[in-house]
């Protein structure tokens, strides 16, 4: 099911190196893009990992020699909650980085998960497609994508068994989270995939077998669907995580 070649596998000692190191190559990234007057459009995820890394970017000497102009931040999902609610994606990265940083508000593309799920999704797809460049079959590609992994095998807000896994046409769908019924907003499996990079962030070892599971690919789990059409897949995790990978 997955296919392994194009998957790029990187073990840092802990959380802190590998939110460190991914800072300094968010840093290349964006800079390089500023240097060429390029727009670059970047989606965020919700989780533990993805928030480390946030906090990095806040801190010196990023939040200040970051090029923020050019870069326009997305979220590849979020709860449906207002965001000021602690559930809130867009408030976790308000709190951890936007409130730290100068990036002008028109570059931030928030999900509104406060409005009517089913028509937030339909707005939020259609402001990443008049926004972002097409592939030539029509979908929206990001420049990155950062994913984090649920303990379910979920990413994010796509969970095992959900309609949203056999959704092949929309950019957006609304999910429902299994176990408190919470409803999210989350980008589709499609414009994932057709991501020109795409990350995921996974720290600790309660995340070990879940990992396993996922790389082994013999699994149907939501992770393990996120295979890219023509970018490349890169798993960046701590020593913890990466503990059972070679058991499989
Ligand atoms: C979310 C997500 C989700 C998350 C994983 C991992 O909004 O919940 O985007 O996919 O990244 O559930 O979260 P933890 O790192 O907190 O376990």
């Amino acid at each position: 099911m997955m296919n392994k070649k194009n998957i790029q596998i990187k073990i840092y000692p802990g959380a802190d190196e590998l939110a460190a190191r991914l800072a300094a190559d968010f840093q290349n990234v964006v800079n390089e893009a500023a240097k060429l007057s390029r727009r670059i459009h970047i989606a965020l995820s919700g989780g533990s990992t993805p928030a480390l890394f946030l906090q990095k970017l806040a801190s010196s000497p990023y939040r200040a020699t970051i090029v923020w102009q050019n870069l326009h931040f997305f979220w590849g999902d979020e709860r449906c909650v207002p965001p000021d609610h602690p559930d809130s994606n867009y408030g976790m990265t308000q709190k951890y980085l936007l409130d730290h940083i100068a990036i002008p508000d028109e570059n931030l593309h928030r999900i509104f998960g406060e409005n009517t799920p089913q028509n937030e999704a339909k707005r939020y797809a259609a402001e990443i497609k008049r926004l972002l460049p097409l592939t030539h079959n029509g979908w929206p590609e990001f420049d990155w994508i950062l994913l984090g992994l649920g303990n379910d095998g979920h990413t994010a807000s796509i969970f095992p068994g959900s309609d949203v896994l056999e959704d092949r046409t929309h950019v957006c769908a609304v999910a429902t989270h299994p176990e408190t019924g919470q409803k999210r907003i989350t980008l589709t499996l499609p414009v994932i995939n057709c991501g020109r990079r795409i990350s995921f962030l996974v720290t600790g070892r309660n995340k070990a077998e879940m990992v396993a599971q996922v790389l082994s690919g013999n699994e149907p789990l939501p992770a393990a669907f996120v295979q890219p059409s023509h970018g490349i897949l890169e798993w960046h995790l701590d020593e913890q995580a990466g503990k059972l990978m070679r058991l499989t």
